[in-house]
């Protein structure tokens, strides 16, 4: 081997942060030539502007810097003609035809819906760390914010508002934040437009292309924040993805549980199969050994029960106390099963983290699709 050979293979070693493989797989690393101990390495990137620029450059520099008998890079950085970026997405896309939703039921992809019957129980926050917890246990996560009129996942996760998909050409990169590739409905609004002025076929055609021109790669699991209750998305989703799993999140309270009841019947009339209940804002104990039991106590049991079939039951699989932590986490975009997994509410999360990969995809059991009415 060649100085230059040990230089071009250092380089092509490099991940390119967005599309999580190495550059030189991607077809990125061009012409390296070295003189004396001044390595000159030309790459491309797939696109002006791409975000990744920086950290790809700086990485690449310091990565033929590292081999012996290299004192001096030049970093050459050009962009890929359409012609090389035709042949990159049709390598990404690895023999899937383009504008094809890749969570289909051949798919390996665990595809788990989070639904509520309604607003403000914390199915966000419970999702949000739910998709970090999973990422930290190894698992390729992915999450999808279809929550239209409450989009709230970003924030969750510390994505700075205003950040969008990297395009290259008809695909979309999702940033990534805490190891979790995430998209949300917040990012494809145009400044000052409001998703509330959307109609059901606009909601659909932005649903169903979350699905096939976002490239989340081979996930383990794909999460999806739905939006509470049954309207256009939980319909359009139900269409998409009738395989899906269905985690209910509801409250201790039995007004609450009343709504989350109905919300998971009618998940399982699109032929989805309710996984579990989880029972968010149990009674919190301080310190002194006090009870704060704000919600009551009950409501995810009686979920749990009144979506049981004899031959399909549906456990509770958590109860995830009121936590201090888990939300000032949530304000300032830092997974509290990140930063404090030691907080009650982090570990039931982890716990549950922990149950459902365990589990694996089970096919057993599902119930054959029903028709709606
Ligand atoms: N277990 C909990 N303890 C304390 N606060 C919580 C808990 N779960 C959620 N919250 C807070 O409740 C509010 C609503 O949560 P959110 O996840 O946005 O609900 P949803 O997505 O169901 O509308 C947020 O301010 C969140 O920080
Ligand atoms: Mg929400």
């Amino acid at each position: 081997m060649t100085l230059a050979d040990r230089v071009r293979q250092a380089v092509a070693g490099v991940t390119d942060p967005e599309l999580r493989r190495p550059i030189g797989d991607l077809d990125m690393v061009r012409d390296v030539t070295v003189d004396g101990g001044r390595a000159d390495v030309g790459i491309v990137l797939t696109i002006v502007g791409c975000p990744a620029a920086q950290r790809i450059e700086s990485d690449v520099r310091a990565a033929a810097a590292s081999v012996p008998g290299i004192s001096e890079v030049a970093v050459d950085v050009g962009v890929m003609t359409p012609d090389e970026r035709r042949a990159l997405t049709e390598k990404l896309r690895a023999g899937r035809p383009a504008r094809q939703m890749a969570f289909g039921p051949d798919s390996l992809t665990r595809v788990i819906l989070v639904s509520s019957g309604k607003g403000g129980v914390g199915k966000s926050t419970v999702t949000a760390n739910l998709a970090a917890a999973l990422a930290a246990q190894g698992l390729a996560v992915g999450l999808v914010d279809a929550d239209v009129h409450g989009f709230s996942i970003p924030g969750l996760l510390g994505i700075p508002s205003g950040t969008q998909p990297t395009r290259i050409d008809d695909l979309m990169l999702p940033p990534v934040a805490h190891g979790v590739k995430t998209i949300s409905i917040g990012m494809f609004l145009r400044e000052g437009e409001s998703v509330v002025a959307w109609r059901g076929p606009m909601l659909h055609r932005t649903v169903s292309q979350f699905l096939t021109d976002v490239f989340f790669g081979d996930l383990d699991v794909l999460l999806i924040d739905m939006p509470p209750g049954t309207g256009d998305i939980a319909i359009s989703i139900g269409q998409l993805l009738p395989h899906a799993e269905v985690l209910v999140v509801t409250t201790p309270q039995a007004a609450a549980a009343d709504v989350a009841i109905r919300s998971g019947l009618v998940a399982r009339q699109t032929g989805q199969r309710v996984i579990g209940v989880v029972e968010n804002m149990t009674a919190l104990q301080l310190p002194d050994g006090t009870v704060v039991d704000l919600f009551g106590s009950g409501g995810g049991a009686e979920v749990a029960e009144a979506l049981s079939a004899p031959d399909a039951p549906v456990p509770l699989l958590a109860s995830i106390p009121l936590s201090p932590l888990l939300r000032s986490g949530g304000d300032a975009g830092m997974p509290v099963v990140i930063s404090d997994p030691g907080d009650a509410a982090a570990a039931a999360i982890l716990e549950l983290a922990r149950s459902l990969s365990a589990q694996g995809r089970g096919l057993a059991g599902r119930p054959l699709p029903m028709s709606l009415r």
